[in-house]
């Protein structure tokens, strides 16, 4: 039986990986790394070292993989019988997780005593190659294993993480290998078209909470999974990306920088800052539109007489519309991306909104309810009129909206 393709990566669909596991206790976390590749819709094919079978089995990887698993470079089951070019022709990327400390070694070293350090050296120009290492801290930590990772960096292939916690041998620190979750991330992402190359993007996102007293505040339902979102199909089209956020509970994309606020004054200052860098500003972020005048100082008190307390409200700076009139902007090196929220007279609102922020392009969310949501659809309005991008997940409409985004940039090639 076929598992359903996990909607939310449509881009994996047949894209061809070939997954490298070499010895390391993390082998059992890509068994799971090779489930989520599968059901992305991608190719996995499996090639072990033989440290790696002593940790996991290539039964095991065969099954979840679907192919035949290869460890050695005398199999004579691919065409040309010479697995260590056909197996590395064939992958449009390659992932080593995990990545021995002494797998890293061999490669820094050109060398290629077995099959995967051969697929790694022979493959075509082009092809990423990534590695997750997975190591006790000291062995992380040592001055050869930190060389060999930066010299493989400087011969051109990622190396993702490593994250820092509980390691299998007792103890804690540096070393550890990325969740498949995240190595998924990173596969998404190197696979992407790099419509951002090089370019900066800061993106506002979240609520803003607007403190009354020490306890109690204003904010509201926005759940920052859209700007979250456009963070990570910003950061797979291959831009820096810079994260203001509100309060929310969003796990941060891969390679995503985040700056948490709670105010709106301190989204403002942030972002102001950050837009003195970036490229493109794309503010998701429901920014309160007030506050209350005085935040008091001690909680406030019921007196007993029924009476309620009287809040006043001062309106908060608006934050586009400042980044807008800044000298990037000013100057057209800082391209401004506003979202509306409206629930009523959607076009007319949205194209009003557009000229009074004073930015190029507005995504207006089609459908009031989005707020929490994991899917939403927009009408894009700039200068030449509007587009529609239909109801998808977040992370399949942030994808389309940063290719759009990018075609629209100045100096962009004409789509
Ligand atoms: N925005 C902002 N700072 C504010 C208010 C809004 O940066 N103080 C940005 C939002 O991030 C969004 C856009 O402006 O990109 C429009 O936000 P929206 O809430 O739809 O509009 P408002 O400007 O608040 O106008 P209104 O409430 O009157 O619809």
């Amino acid at each position: 039986m076929t598992e359903t393709p996990l909607l939310d990566t449509p881009e994996l669909a047949g894209r061809r990986v070939l997954l490298g596991l070499t010895g390391g206790i993390a082998c059992y976390k890509a068994a799971e790394l090779c489930r989520l590749l599968v059901r992305s819709g991608a190719q996995v094919r499996v090639a072990m070292t033989h440290a790696a079978c002593r940790f996991i089995t290539p039964l095991t990887m065969q099954a979840l993989c679907g192919q035949p698993v290869f460890t050695s470079q005398w199999d004579a089951r691919p065409h040309n019988h010479m697995a260590h070019i056909e197996l590395g022709r064939e992958a449009e990327l390659i992932l080593v997780a995990p990545a021995s400390a002494d797998f890293i070694a061999q490669l820094a070293g050109g060398r290629a005593d077995e099959l995967l350090a051969l697929l790694c050296l022979a493959r075509p120009d082009g092809v990423p190659l990534l590695l997750a290492p997975a190591m006790n801290r000291q062995m992380w930590q040592h001055p050869a294993t930190q060389r060999n990772v930066h010299q493989v960096s400087a011969d051109g292939a990622s190396v993702l993480g490593v994250a820092s916690g509980a390691q299998a041998c007792g103890e804690v620190g540096e070393g550890r290998m990325l969740a498949p979750e995240q190595l998924l991330q990173c596969v998404t992402a190197a696979l992407a078209p790099k419509s951002l190359a090089g370019l900066r993007v800061l993106i506002s996102a979240g609520p803003t909470f607007e403190a009354i007293d020490p306890v109690r505040g204003i904010t509201n339902l926005s759940s920052g999974k859209m700007g979250f979102a456009m963070a990570r199909a910003a950061f797979e089209a291959g831009a820096q990306v810079q994260l203001v956020a509100g309060p929310v509970h969003v796990a941060t994309p891969y390679g995503v920088q985040r700056t948490d606020v709670t105010s709106a004054l301190q989204m403002h200052a942030a972002v102001m800052e950050y837009a003195t860098q970036a490229d493109i500003f794309i503010a998701t972020a429901a920014v309160a539109d007030w506050r209350p005048a005085e935040k008091a100082a001690q909680k406030i008190k019921k007196d007993g007489s029924g009476d309620t307390p009287a809040l006043h409200f001062v309106e908060n700076p608006d934050i586009l519309a400042d980044v807008a009139l800044s000298p990037r902007a000013v100057a057209g090196q800082l391209f401004c991306v506003g979202f509306a929220a409206e629930s009523e007279n959607l076009l007319e609102y949205a194209a009003a909104k557009r000229q009074r922020k004073g930015v190029p392009l507005l995504a207006a969310n089609i459908g009031a309810a989005t707020f929490g949501r994991d899917d939403n659809a927009l009408l894009l309005v700039d200068e030449s009129g509007t587009q529609q991008l239909p109801r998808a997940s977040k992370r399949v409409l942030a994808q389309r909206l940063i290719a759009e985004i990018a075609r629209r940039l100045p100096g962009a090639a004409a789509a």
